[in-house]
């Protein structure tokens, strides 16, 4: 049954899915409005920490899990496990994909209407508050959200049923490339703006008065979330990847796609923003109705939208696909759906449940759980929570109820993880990675 699986055809091919994956609304609509909220540069400095200490061994640690066992993320912990008590951290990773879909389909939906609306030219010479009244009336108007969310989910779907390598790798393969391209664009253009240097300094130079626990949790949480950590997701995909490519090198690609496209976003959002005279810490609504005011007041400012939200949905589709995959991957391997089915199958409960994400700006508003609205609580607690305490198990699992040995096989195919670099890594796996994490965690809990 092992040698039936299907998996990436190159080491390119495995490295940009999986970027596909980890790039997505994370660095492009939610890295900046974090990074906005939380002090800007001093918020960059701890997330690249983050993102090279914990991040990349974390993410080798999840390719080890799935590469080794050949498995989607249930059965992978249900074979590497001793006991079957460790099947639950993979029913905790299909979870998280399910929650953590239903509310990023609401977002990544908003961009086929705004790739619309931008296109047609109906947000350009709006005045501010029309923009924003655009965005609002939009969102709380139920009915096109969750239609686009709706057809955003059937395209997922449409992909996932072509399977690993037709479905996932080829589309990858074509849309990252015009992502980097698009994006590159966007910056010049940003960074051309009379008054940019603001917005750079306000990206690049770190107020640390600005960094408490708060800030921690802010960075740990958008680091798992950008890199898709601590759910399965990289179990999954590097289940994919052949034995023969490295996994150090891999981690180390994704993880520096995932930082730049973080990183141009700003360059493309504070510039204009700050050239602009609009306000860096808005929050959600930032790129929805920051963003086209600042188009607004640009030569080819129409274009220049129509590119963005063409990026974003781009980024985000990639993303979507790596969420469904995880899920229909489980049901095809445990439960033997067809995968076609299961790609069917799994949207419609995802929308089922995503849809009331959707509501949550409308209808359902006033609708409060903890005080926060069904798709502010879905965000909050799979990035902040579910996402750092997974990996916080995965490494106590990996760390502390693996035999060594295994893993020093697994990572050490093709590739040179031997030696000092294999004891760094495992260190970092055993004490420092567990111990931050929980630090963390609880200091979020407290704050
Ligand atoms: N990493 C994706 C992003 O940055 C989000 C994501 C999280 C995707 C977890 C899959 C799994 O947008």
């Amino acid at each position: 049954m092992d040698s039936k699986r299907n998996g990436f055809s190159s080491n390119v091919g495995a490295i940009l899915a999986a970027a596909g994956g980890a790039v997505g609304l994370g660095n492009i609509w939610r890295f900046p409005y974090m990074l906005g909220q939380n002090g800007g540069g001093a918020f960059l400095l701890v997330y690249l920490l983050f993102v090279f200490m914990i991040g990349v061994p974390l993410m080798m640690t999840e390719f080890v899990i799935g590469r080794g066992t050949q498995s989607n993320v249930v059965g992978a912990y249900r074979k590497l496990g001793t006991t079957k008590r460790w099947v639950f951290l993979g029913v905790f990773g299909i979870i998280a994909a399910f929650l953590i879909y239903a509310f990023y389909s609401v977002v990544a939906g908003w961009t086929l209407n705004y790739i619309v609306l931008s296109l047609s030219g109906q947000l350009s010479g709006l005045e501010k508050e029309t923009v924003a009244q655009v965005f609002s009336d939009f969102t709380q108007s139920s009915f096109w959200p969750a239609l686009s969310q709706f057809f955003f989910i059937a395209i997922t779907g449409i992909v996932i049923s072509f399977g690993v390598e037709k479905g996932i790798e080829r589309v990858s393969k074509v849309l990252m490339p015009v992502l980097f391209f698009l994006l590159v664009v966007m910056c010049v253009r940003s960074i051309t703006l009379p008054g940019s240097e603001k917005g750079l300094l306000f990206l690049f130079k770190p107020d640390f008065s600005k960094i408490n626990a708060n800030t921690l949790l802010a960075a740990l949480g958008q680091s798992f979330f950008s890199l898709s950590l601590g759910m399965g997701a990289m179990v999954t995909y590097g289940s994919y990847i052949r034995k023969q490519d490295s996994l150090l090198k891999t981690s180390n690609w994704i993880s520096v796609c995932d930082l730049l496209v973080a990183i141009l976003a700003g360059i493309v959002i504070f510039p204009a923003v700050f050239s602009f005279g609009m306000n860096p810490s808005a929050g959600p609504e930032l790129v929805y109705v920051v963003l086209p005011n600042v188009f607004n007041n640009m030569p080819g400012g129409v274009v220049f939208a129509s590119v963005f939200f063409i990026l974003l949905g781009i980024a985000a589709l990639t993303s979507t696909i790596s969420l469904l995959e995880i899920i229909v991957a489980f049901t095809v391997e445990e439960l033997n759906w067809k995968r076609s089915t299961s790609s069917v199958i799994v949207s419609f409960g995802v929308f089922l449940i995503g849809v009331f994400c959707t509501l949550s700006f409308g209808p359902l508003k006033d609708f409060l759980i903890f005080g926060r609205t069904i798709f502010e609580l879905f965000d909050l607690v799979t990035a902040s929570y579910i996402m750092p305490i997974g990996a916080l198990l995965m490494t106590i699992f990996i760390g502390w109820f693996t035999p060594k040995e295994v893993i020093k096989e697994e990572i050490s195919h093709g590739d040179s993880m031997k030696g000092i670099l294999f004891d760094i890594y495992y260190f970092i796996i055993r004490y420092i990675a567990p111990a931050a994490l929980l630090v963390i965690i609880i200091s979020g809990f407290l704050s």
